[in-house]
């Protein structure tokens, strides 16, 4: 005997599928919009912006939303527990360190960092560079202005990278004025991620690896590499270097540091050599349970 099918189970299946249907059809055209939004994106561009541009708002004509969202790294307003978007006094919150780094810029100032926006502003308020904009008799090294600005990269082609690194951080200054952004991580006219900075490139190289090769998924944490990492300023010329040539661990790094006899100061009154780690965001990033699982190396592109 033929089993009937109950007719309540017919139209169930019916809508059912129907529901599927429409739920495929959502997907398929929000992907559609991104994709036309992509396309839109780059079709309406409103200026044409070629080699090195460091100002921000030219970007900011073609890509109104990126733009806005770099420009919440201004804002002050959060706090944690742990830490907070403005900058906090170290030194008045823990007074011990500034025995712990006598003899060593940090004792006369250091404060949490804060947002990409502000960097400019930071470091040309701190009292670690030592001098005033102005004044090129400065103590610190250009070096210092690596990490500040987009106007970096622009200024190594102009004058080279060696004569960037020699120079003291007051004779730039004038030169230094947009905070971090679009083109220290951006190819201006395809808006692919590269490199910027020659340190990242050089670090990568002396290991035999060529970062031009990078996928993807870690050109987004090689482009944070370029100033989140451990550094030292090598010789007299100041040269911005990371000292990864053994490995990316405190060890490694260590042992690197002692085979070219460097230490970042001489503790001022136990005489100490003292290395201090500066912001190895990356390394720990490598090093940690994501980096281990190959969560930045993945290929698949979403
Ligand atoms: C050109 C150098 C540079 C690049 C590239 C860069 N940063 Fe930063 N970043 C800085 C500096 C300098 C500060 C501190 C600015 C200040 O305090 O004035 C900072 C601050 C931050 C802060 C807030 C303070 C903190 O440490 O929590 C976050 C978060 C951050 N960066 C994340 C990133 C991420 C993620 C990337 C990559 C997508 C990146 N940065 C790429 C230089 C850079
Ligand atoms: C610290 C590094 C960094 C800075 C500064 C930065 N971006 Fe990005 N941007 C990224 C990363 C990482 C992505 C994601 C790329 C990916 O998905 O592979 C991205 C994605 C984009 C995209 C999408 C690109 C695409 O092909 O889909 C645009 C457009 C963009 N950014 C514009 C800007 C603009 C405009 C600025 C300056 C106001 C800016 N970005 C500043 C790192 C940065």
């Amino acid at each position: 005997m033929k089993k009937r099918v109950k007719s309540w189970q017919g139209w169930l299946l019916f809508a059912t599928t129907m529901v599927i249907v429409f739920v495929l059809g959502l997907m398929v055209s929000s992907l559609m919009e991104r994709r036309a939004e992509v396309i839109s994106v780059f079709n309406n561009k409103r200026v044409d912006i070629k080699n090195i541009e460091p100002r921000n708002e030219i970007f900011g004509e073609n890509y109104p939303r990126q733009y806005a969202t770099w420009k919440q790294t201004a804002e002050t307003d959060f706090v944690s527990e742990f830490n907070s978007s403005d900058a906090v006094d170290v030194l008045a919150q823990r007074p011990d360190m500034v025995i712990l780094w006598a003899g060593y810029a940090f004792s006369k100032d250091y404060s949490t960092p804060r947002g990409h926006m502000h960097a400019v502003e930071d470091i040309t308020r701190t009292l670690r560079t030592g001098a005033p904009m102005d004044d090129h008799s400065g103590p610190q090294p250009a070096t210092c202005w690596t990490c500040k600005s987009p106007d970096v990269p622009r200024m190594m082609e102009a004058i080279g990278v060696d004569s960037f690194y020699h120079n003291k951080w007051g004779a730039l200054g004038s030169e230094i004025v947009n905070p971090i952004g679009c083109a220290d991580c951006h190819e201006p006219e395809t808006m692919q991620l590269h490199i910027s900075r020659p340190a990242l490139r050089e670090a990568f190289a002396r290991q035999g690896k060529n970062i031009d090769q990078a996928t993807p998924q870690e050109m987004r944490s090689l482009v944070c590499a370029q100033c989140h990492v451990e550094y030292y300023f090598k010789g007299d010329e100041k040269y911005l270097t990371l000292p990864w040539d053994k490995g990316f661990t405190v060890e490694n790094m260590e042992a690197y540091y002692d085979e070219a006899n460097f230490a970042d100061y001489t503790h001022a009154l136990s005489r100490a050599p003292i290395l201090k780690a500066q912001h190895p965001d990356y390394e720990i990033a490598q090093m940690g349970i994501h980096g281990q699982r190959g969560v930045y190396k993945r290929q698949n592109d979403l």
